[in-house]
């Protein structure tokens, strides 16, 4: 059976275009809640493999009812984004890391495995065939979504036999959690929650499965009624306290360790948590940033409540590729105590307006070229 072949490629373009947001008067788009005019389809099928990709207008999907995906949620997903750079070329941030993961997720459903250079290649069309809704305002780009699900007809649980690879896009703004905010850095209040587990050791918290998210939204909704963003998982004691993730973030603290120095420490990779491609370019970053320790390691909740209490927590913030850099301004605890988190707003914007951080990542070995519009 073949892979996919991009050369195989099929484009059927919209008759009819939807309006673009205008991104001129810096018009705030709700994460998620618009898509483009077209689509990528990859159908599998086990006999003959990767059936020709297709780009058609964005259409409903027919699948039937007793399709695995709709019963197991034989479902994985990737986030990645696409910005329009001052030559107006399209770039991809980190892509090979977005197709990295995706064959992990695929790999842990025993969905098929694909030629992630060659899924690559149809995602640059779909985005050529879309580039006029990618905005070169700053702090606009595209969300790419790739999602592959399982499509065979069968309540048997098993490894299906047929399968569907879609990609659809979606504009972004540059706030993702408020869509009132004006700031590109407005904080927000986690809720600590110790009830609701998002990933156990064993588990497949480290790979983006639709699966890991749907048991978010209640946790999601009781932090909202407590007036906080997200939740921020941490594991009952008697499993460690462990902090985990901050709702569908990971999530970074900056303690101060001694005199002179910091630490910036988030939660290793241990298997209960999403390796973000954002986490891992504040590592790479982090890094080269003077008397400033980066660790991975474990870490206890009472760990960060103790730094609190002696004044050694500077700062906290969640990374994603949906969410950027979201800083954190407060942890609201089970027993209704508030931490304070310090956030020094000018700080951070003017760091953000300056942006040495994405330029050197983009010199460096992690984007891939520009591509050019016409090309
Ligand atoms: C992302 O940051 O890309 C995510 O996956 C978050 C998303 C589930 C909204």
């Amino acid at each position: 059976p073949s892979d996919i072949v991009f050369q195989h490629l099929i484009v059927h373009k919209a008759a009819q275009l939807k309006e673009k947001p205008n991104k001129a008067d810096g018009t705030v788009l709700k994460f998620g809640a618009h898509t483009t005019d077209h689509m990528l389809q990859i159908v599998w099928k086990e006999e003959l493999g990767w059936m020709p990709p297709k780009i058609v207008p964005l259409e409903p999907l027919s699948l039937h009812p007793c399709a695995q995906v709709l019963h197991y949620a034989t479902e994985c997903f990737e986030g990645m984004k696409a910005y329009k750079d001052k030559e107006g070329r399209i770039r991809l941030f980190r892509p090979d890391m977005h197709m990295n993961r995706l064959a992990r997720s695929v790999a842990r459903l025993a969905l098929p495995s694909f030629d992630k250079e060659a899924l690559l290649r149809c995602i640059e069309e779909l985005l050529r065939v879309e580039r006029d809704w990618i905005s070169d305002v700053e702090g606009f780009s595209v969300y790419i979504r790739p999602t592959v699900i399982a499509t065979q007809p069968s309540l048997g649980v098993q490894q299906s036999r047929e399968a569907l690879l879609f990609v659809v896009l979606s504009p972004a703004g540059s706030s993702f959690f408020s869509a009132l905010s004006t700031s590109r850095l407005a904080p927000i209040k986690l809720r600590v929650d110790t009830q609701n587990t998002r990933a156990f050791p064993g588990g497949a918290g480290d790979r983006k499965l639709g699966s890991n998210y749907a048991p978010t939204i209640v946790p999601l909704l009781e932090a909202a009624k407590l007036g906080c963003s997200q939740p921020l998982f941490v594991m009952d004691d008697k499993y460690g306290g462990f902090v985990g993730e901050a709702g569908t973030m990971n999530i970074f603290f900056l303690l101060r360790s001694g005199q002179d120095t910091l630490e910036l420490v988030t939660p290793a990779l241990d298997g209960t948590i999403l390796p973000g491609v954002t986490r891992d370019s504040v590592l790479k970053l982090a890094t080269k940033i003077q008397g400033l320790e980066v660790s991975e390691r474990s870490l206890r909740f009472s760990e960060i409540e103790a730094a609190a209490g002696q004044g050694r927590l500077v700062e906290a913030f969640g990374t994603g590729t949906a969410c950027l850099i979201q800083p954190v301004s407060g942890l609201l605890k089970e027993s209704g105590v508030m931490i304070e988190v310090p956030f020094d707003s000018k700080a951070a914007n003017d760091a953000v307006a300056a942006a040495p951080g994405s330029l050197e990542l983009e010199k460096e070995h992690v984007n891939r070229p520009g591509f050019n519009l016409c090309g």
